[in-house]
């Protein structure tokens, strides 16, 4: 290792370590329905990756370990979807992109549950989950430079002012992400939070360590689903604001 790479892995673990400060999430007491129960007993070894463990830096996932069809065609994207709730987009999103692999990270083992069903039943092989803190997943589990994409639909808004400091989308998320992308790569943000979507857009806009090809927010894409928080959103009549970043093409 030399002394940049050490001071590299110091700055991202004080990163690391500030970011999990503050917890972006609750582990909710919500009761798993039996068939969630069940897909977890069955599916979970085949389908989850083993916890990265925080105390140890350099414990990395391989691509091509995690989904063994890599051998054969390593250049295959690699997405990320952070917070897939009951999983519903993602699996929505794998099922038509079998060209693509996709890590869903989750804490909430209900939605761990249902999108582990959602994989058997459409037959996914190109979905993985990480059952942890993304800030831990994304900081040592993804290699840096490996992915194409990182989703981030819909994050808890904690609306409540002392509660701002626990939204995933703060300072330092920017430098978390963005080593992470693959040159050409982006990072797409929506949320039905106004204030929130302009805290996306100061936070991104004070880091620039990735660019904003639409000045502010961006239209929507067409090949994203909706999602089930999208829904409670409209249903409250919120607009939807989307936020799509990208890595400079190194080329
Ligand atoms: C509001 S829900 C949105 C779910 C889904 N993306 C949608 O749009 O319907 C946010 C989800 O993010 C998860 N979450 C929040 N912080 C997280 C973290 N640091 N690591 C993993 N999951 C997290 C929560 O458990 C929750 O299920």
């Amino acid at each position: 290792m030399s002394i940049n790479d050490t001071e590299e892995s110091g700055r991202s673990e004080e990163l690391i370590r500030s970011l999990r400060e503050n917890r972006s999430y609750v582990i909710r007491t919500t009761r798993m329905s039996p068939h969630q129960k069940n897909s977890l007993k069955r599916l979970r070894d085949r389908f989850c990756l083993p916890p990265i463990d925080p105390g140890s830096p350099g414990s990395g996932y391989n691509w091509e370990t995690v989904f063994p069809h890599r051998a054969a065609d390593p250049l295959r994207p690699v997405i990320l979807d952070i917070g897939f709730g009951m999983g519903g987009e993602l699996a929505e999103l794998a099922s038509e992109r079998r060209d693509a692999d996709f890590l869903g990270i989750e804490v909430h083992a209900p939605g761990v549950g249902k999108l582990l069903s959602e994989i058997e039943r459409l037959e996914l092989e190109n979905v993985r989950i990480a059952q942890q803190d993304a800030v831990v997943v994304c900081g040592q589990g993804v290699p840096p430079g490996s992915v194409a994409g990182v989703h981030l639909f819909f994050p808890d808004p904690w609306p409540k002012k002392r509660h701002h400091k626990r939204r995933l989308v703060r300072p330092g998320f920017p430098e978390l992400v963005a080593p992470l992308l693959a040159p050409g790569g982006y990072l797409y943000m929506v949320t039905d939070w106004q204030d929130y979507a302009e805290q996306m857009l100061g936070v991104m806009e004070e880091s620039a360590v990735l660019s904003n090809p639409h000045g502010g927010f961006a239209p929507p894409q067409p090949w994203r689903p909706q999602t089930a928080f999208e829904r409670k959103g409209l249903a409250k009549g919120h607009r939807i604001y989307e936020l799509l970043y990208r890595c400079q093409d190194s080329s």
